[in-house]
């Protein structure tokens, strides 16, 4: 085989499975799970936040937040609470909560959201 043959097939190759795992990593998402995400809450999220009222610790408690009509956040900017909103705010933070993008996977993420759901 000549040379540049065969860097051609070892970058084909190399292609092919990154896009294979990038598919297998997309599809290998499973439904959110609360009770899973019950565990991320109390690893990565329950220092700052009570799940059994609305009163602040560090964060604001969470019980009953996805009922919660829009509110005003610290710095003044109101938002309601939607599934993307949430999601982004968790994974970005603000001003006062540390982003938790690198710390948590997506898989994590989307089951905290169904653990929060649950409060
Ligand atoms: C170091 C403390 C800290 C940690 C850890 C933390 N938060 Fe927060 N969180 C805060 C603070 C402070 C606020 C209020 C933010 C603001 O008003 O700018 C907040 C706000 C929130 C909000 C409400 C946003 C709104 O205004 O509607 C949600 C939801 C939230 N956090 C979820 C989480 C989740 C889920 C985790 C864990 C993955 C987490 N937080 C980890 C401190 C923390």
């Amino acid at each position: 085989m000549k040379r540049s043959t065969m860097l051609l097939a070892v970058c084909g190759a190399v292609v092919v499975s990154a896009a294979t795992y990038y598919g297998v990593a997309r599809r290998g998402l499973q439904p959110a799970d609360a009770t899973r995400g019950r565990q991320v809450f109390d690893a990565r999220c329950w220092v700052c936040h009570e799940t059994d009222n609305e009163g602040y610790r560090i964060g604001p408690g969470l019980q009953n937040y996805f009922q919660r009509s829009p509110h005003q956040q610290k710095n003044g900017s109101e938002h309601e609470h939607t599934d993307e909103f949430v999601r982004e705010f968790i994974r970005n933070g603000s001003m006062n909560m540390p982003a938790q993008k690198d710390f948590i996977s997506r898989q994590e993420l989307a089951d905290v959201m169904a653990y929060l759901k649950t409060l």
